[in-house]
């Protein structure tokens, strides 16, 4: 069975944890196996430039990092998620991109089918650059990128500071159910015989 993992980049388990879950809840529709991991609440220290990436092929560093790195390189699919800080995303999603330097080495995240979410308070507050800095992260893994297939816009996008802002938020929720579908699409139509 294909698998698909949403990767939450708030410390919140409020707007961007909630989005996740719609465009999570649109792909078990197709059949396919979600996980949920809430990135954010996970230890996870910033990279050091130790090296051992690249001399050992692993990552050294002691915290909660080398469990979701192997989750990740089994999924078929990754939702990636943030909220918008400073028109970028949150440090906690950051020091996680940057750990998965050696998975790069080993082609690990490799034409997986990916997507990203991204809410902020403000109307245009920086949804795009912050979709646009984890779109950036997965090309440089070399993934396959998809966007929400029927507004074909960036993915998911959400206005809100509160967690009834977001349940408001038709945009929101539409933007991140197509994305959903989208990848869940583009997952079974790439693996077909
Ligand atoms: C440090 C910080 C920086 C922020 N910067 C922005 C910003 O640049 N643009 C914006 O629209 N909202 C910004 N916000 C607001 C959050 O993006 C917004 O509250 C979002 O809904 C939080 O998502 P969450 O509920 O998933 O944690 C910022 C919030 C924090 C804490």
């Amino acid at each position: 069975m294909y698998k698909i993992i949403g990767l939450v980049g708030s410390p919140r388990k409020e707007n961007t944890y909630f989005l996740t879950q719609t465009a999570l809840a649109e792909v078990k529709k197709h059949n396919i196996k979600t996980e949920l991991i809430h990135l954010g609440k996970l230890n996870i220290k910033p990279c050091n430039v130790c090296n051992a990436c690249i001399k050992q092929g692993k990552c050294i560093i002691d915290d909660d990092y080398n469990k979701i790195s192997e989750k990740i390189k089994d999924a078929d699919g990754i939702i990636m998620s943030s909220p918008v800080y400073f028109g970028g995303v949150s440090a906690q999603l950051k020091a996680f991109m940057d750990r998965t330097r050696h998975l790069r080495r080993e082609d690990a995240l490799t034409d997986k089918i990916t997507g990203a979410i991204a809410v902020g308070a403000s109307r245009n507050g920086g949804q795009e650059t912050t979709i646009q800095q984890i779109h950036n992260f997965f090309l440089i893994h070399g993934a396959i990128i998809v966007g929400d297939e029927k507004t074909r816009h960036y993915g998911g996008t959400g206005q809100a500071s509160k967690l009834e802002d977001i349940k408001n938020d038709n945009h929101a929720i539409e933007t991140s159910k197509n994305l959903g579908a989208h990848i869940a699409k583009v997952v079974l139509k790439l693996n077909k015989e």
